[in-house]
Order: structure tokens, then C-alpha cells, then sequence
């Protein structure tokens, strides 16, 4: 790749692990100079995502704050205008099922908890730095939805499969409202990665039914997600826009 990325300023939310820690260290070794890292409960991880954002040659900055609560997205968008002046590139990643539940024993609460996670956090921190990138004339957004908002969701996660059917259906809203603004928005469907998000909520047996009816014949990783968004991200991709990039080894094929 050319250094279409040097003195780029990135935000990337859930970086403390996973697919956002992998995205993190890759828009560093891509040439971003400064990756703002979002993370909740696993500071030790956001620490270790700044360190190697750091070794990889860039400059990174750690914002704590908790999605399922309006408050905490609010605590967020207040950190991102102090911290995201000049900000290029936005990667809503953060997401959770939280806790797995059928319909009849759903609560109300974790049903606010889910969407307000998984869906309402990609629309109001998008609305917040929109302007920052329009003073920048443009930017680059990037969502990670879920082949759960095809599929409906695997057993007790159709709250969280709704949630990431409506960021599919905001990735195209939205990029077709700021495509004329300069800000290209697209998103990434992962499908089973093999990371801490299984390791929460699924178990070994789930996991290996998955790879048995992958073509690939394996589980994703995060670093084939991140080079997927580090793409997405990138001038070779400078024609896509309102697209869902579906990343499962071709185990659901659109
Ligand atoms: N893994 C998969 O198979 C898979 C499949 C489809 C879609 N996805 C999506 O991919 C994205 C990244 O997930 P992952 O696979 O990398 O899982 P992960 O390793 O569990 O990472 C999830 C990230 O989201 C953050 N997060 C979780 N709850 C949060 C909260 N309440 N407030 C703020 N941030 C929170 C976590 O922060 P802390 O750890 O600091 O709390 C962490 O950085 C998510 O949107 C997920 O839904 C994953």
C-alpha cells in the first residue's frame, strides 16, 4: 500500500481486543499517525493495543467508556471533540450480544442494553464526528455489522442480530447522505472469528459445527477482518460506498 494513510488521525471503538485491536495496530502499520483507542472494561488490552500502535510507529490516545447507556455514548462523543479535531477515519466497532436470552425471557433492559450498544452508538458517535471530518473535506467510516443481521442470530442473540441489521441499514443511509460530502461509509460482516467474543458466547462444539460447513475450512481471525476494514479504508476502495463486505470463509454466501 502507498502512504496514502501518513498524517491520517483514525478512531477506532473496541480496540482493547479483537477485531478493533487488530484494526488498530493495522491502521498504524499502514502509516495513520494517530489511532484514538476506545475501549470499556479491558484497560490492560487498550493499554497493550497503544503499545503496539506505538511500536508500529504511530502516537495513540485510550478513551474508557461504556456503550449500552446513553451516558456513556455521550461521555464518548465529549472525548472525541476534544480528541478528534482533524479526524480522518472512523471504525464503529465496538459491539457484544451481552448475554444470551429467548424471546420469552428477554428483559426489557438488555434488550435497551443491546441495541443501544450495537446500533444506537454507531449512529450518535457517526453524527459526532461528521463534522469534524466535513472541516477535514472528507473521511472514511467503517462499521462492523454481523452475518447475524442475515441470519437473524444463533439462539438467544436475535436482539443483537436486529441491532446489526439496522447498522447494516445505516451504512447504507448514511453513505448515501455524506457520499456527496466527501465521507465514504461502508461496513464489514464478520462471520464466526475465532476471538474473546466466542469465548464469552459460544462453546468449542458451536465453533467446530461452524467450521465444518465453511468452504474455507477454518474460523476467521481478527487480522482477516482488519485487513479487510484497512482496505475498505484505503483509495484502492475509493469507489465503494453503502457496501457490507461479508468476511465468513464462505459459509453464507449473498
Ligand atoms: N467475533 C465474531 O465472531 C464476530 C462476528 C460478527 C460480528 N462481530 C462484531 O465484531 C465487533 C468486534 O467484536 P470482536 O469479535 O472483536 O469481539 P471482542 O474481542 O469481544 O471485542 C469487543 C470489543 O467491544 C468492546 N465492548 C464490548 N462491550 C462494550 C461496552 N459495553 N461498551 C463499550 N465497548 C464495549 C470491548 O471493550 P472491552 O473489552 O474493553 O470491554 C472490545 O474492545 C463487534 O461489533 C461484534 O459484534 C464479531
Amino acid at each position: 500500500m502507498s502512504n496514502e494513510f501518513v498524517n491520517k488521525k483514525a478512531c477506532v471503538t473496541g480496540a482493547s481486543r479483537g477485531i478493533g485491536a487488530a484494526t488498530a495496530v493495522a491502521l498504524a502499520r499502514s502509516g495513520v499517525q494517530q489511532v484514538v483507542i476506545h475501549y470499556h472494561s479491558h484497560r490492560k488490552g487498550a493499554e497493550q493495543t497503544l503499545a503496539a500502535v506505538r511500536e508500529a510507529g504511530a502516537d495513540g490516545v485510550l478513551v474508557c467508556a461504556d456503550l449500552t447507556t446513553s451516558c456513556g455514548i455521550h461521555c464518548l462523543i465529549q472525548e472525541l471533540d476534544k480528541n478528534c479535531q482533524g479526524l480522518d477515519i472512523l471504525i464503529n466497532n465496538a459491539g457484544a450480544l451481552i448475554q444470551r436470552a429467548p424471546l420469552l425471557d428477554y428483559p426489557e433492559e438488555l434488550f435497551d442494553r443491546v441495541m443501544t450498544l450495537n446500533a444506537k452508538s454507531v449512529w450518535f458517535l457517526t453524527k459526532a464526528v461528521v463534522p469534524h471530518m466535513l472541516r477535514n473535506s472528507g473521511g472514511v467510516i467503517v462499521n462492523v455489522t454481523s452475518i447475524a443481521a442475515r441470519t437473524g442470530g444463533s439462539i438467544g442473540a436475535v436482539v443483537y442480530a436486529a441491532a446489526k441489521a439496522a447498522v447494516s441499514a445505516m451504512t447504507k443511509g448514511m453513505a448515501r447522505e455524506l457520499a456527496p460530502k466527501g465521507i465514504r461509509v461502508n461496513a464489514i460482516s464478520p462471520g464466526t472469528v475465532d476471538n474473546h467474543f466466542h469465548e464469552a458466547f459460544s462453546n468449542r462444539k458451536m465453533l467446530d459445527s461452524v467450521v465444518a460447513a465453511t468452504p474455507a475450512g477454518r474460523l476467521g481471525t481478527d487480522e482477516d477482518m482488519a485487513d479487510a476494514i484497512i482496505f475498505l479504508c484505503s483509495q484502492a476502495s475509493r469507489y465503494i460506498h453503502g457496501q457490507t463486505i461479508e468476511l465468513n470463509g464462505g459459509f453464507y454466501m449473498v
